[in-house]
């Protein structure tokens, strides 16, 4: 979710105010999602790497997303949406630790959507503690499977579609092992500009591709060739 700086700055707000429109934005990317049945929603909140800002914008952001957790979770609920948080707590302030516990705990029930929040989170990091947890379970021979079970995020199948706003080309230390295959999808769009039509857009682009993981296109079932 990028571009939430840009979006203020070009309203001569601060920063921060584009963090706000930024959670609107959120919350309206998972309606939609909801409603058109996607089974996994991962956004990327705060890296590894966004400890480096200023502090009173980490502040800001970490009190955001505490209080994030307790205004949203009622709605949650009752779209029967599953919150999961994933990244180091360790930094984390122990009062936002408690809250993402009892966020999880709360919607651990329900089975329409899973929302993933990925908060001090980096792909490099999730493969580190991956690799950490098969040292301390002894594991000699590490397959993909063997790893991929220890990753953060080993609950849920790997991602059909990355999108990435603001109009940067990278996919800095997300899920690097699990978009392996994925379908990369760059807009300029900023983040609080990101809402449903968009979201569209880039379904539209993700059915026009063809997957072919590795294969030939002759290879393919005719449901998944494209044209
Ligand atoms: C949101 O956008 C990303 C977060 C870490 C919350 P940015 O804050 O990176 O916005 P830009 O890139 O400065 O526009
Ligand atoms: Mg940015």
């Amino acid at each position: 979710m990028d571009g939430n700086g840009r979006w203020a700055k070009k309203r001569l707000l601060p920063r921060v105010a584009g963090h706000k429109r930024g959670l609107d934005a959120a919350r309206n990317i998972v309606t939609a999602c909801r409603k058109l049945g996607v089974e996994y929603l991962t956004l990327f909140a705060f890296s590894t790497e966004n400890w480096r800002r200023p502090q009173d914008e980490v502040s800001f952001l970490m009190e955001l997303f505490l209080r994030a957790l307790e205004s949203e979770v009622e709605r949650l609920q009752d779209n029967n949406i599953r919150l999961r948080v994933v990244g180091n707590r360790e930094r984390f302030a122990p009062s936002l630790v408690e809250r993402i516990a009892a966020a999880e705990t709360r919607t651990a029930a329900n089975t329409g959507l899973v929302l993933t929040i990925a908060a001090d989170y980096g792909g490099r990091w999730d493969v580190l503690q991956a690799a950490n947890a098969l040292v301390a379970d002894g594991v000699t021979q590490i397959d993909e499977a063997a790893l991929a079970s220890r990753l953060a995020m080993s609950y849920a199948p790997e991602p059909d579609l990355f999108i990435r706003t603001g109009g940067e080309q990278r996919i800095s230390n997300f899920l690097i092992w699990q978009l392996a295959y994925a379908e990369l999808y760059f807009t300029d769009e900023l983040w609080p500009d990101f809402d449903a039509g968009a979201l569209d857009r880039a379904i539209v682009s993700y059915r026009e591709r063809e997957r072919r993981f590795g294969q030939t296109s002759e290879q393919l079932p005719e449901a998944r060739r494209r044209g």
